[in-house]
């Protein structure tokens, strides 16, 4: 794990309500740019790439709104693939057993990170 520094900070810890809105930020994802999102589930933050498995489109339903109207899981706004919130792994519709892209990140206490992985580096913004 990385000491996480300014250039990889993506938000301020405060920022995510359990099962709330989330944030959305990019990254560089073999070169291209890529949209990705943090969410906080049962007290942990989770981020994933903002691609659905099912047509590449991004999840949100409202700007950096994920969750289902339950809070129990990640609602694609297309076609409704749902995924488990810490895993991205698919528990229903078109994603067919494909999950979300997770990206690792780093939470201090005031904020949230993205890890140093070889072929994601945050965008600039
Ligand atoms: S694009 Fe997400 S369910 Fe079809």
């Amino acid at each position: 794990m990385a000491t996480p520094d300014a250039q990889s900070f993506i938000c301020r810890s405060g920022q995510l309500l359990e099962r709330g809105r989330g944030v959305r930020f990019t990254v560089q994802h073999h070169g291209k740019i890529t949209p990705a999102f943090v969410i906080r589930f049962e007290g942990k933050a989770h981020a994933y790439l903002n691609v659905c498995s099912h047509r590449s489109l991004e999840l949100d339903w409202n700007e950096a709104e994920f969750f289902s109207a339950f809070g129990d899981d990640l609602l694609c706004a297309t076609h409704g693939a749902r995924y488990e919130p810490s895993s991205g792994a698919c528990v229903g519709g078109p994603c067919r057993r494909a999950g979300l892209a997770k990206l690792a990140i780093i939470e201090t206490q005031d904020g949230v990170y993205l890890d140093s992985m070889d072929d994601v580096h945050l965008a600039k913004r």
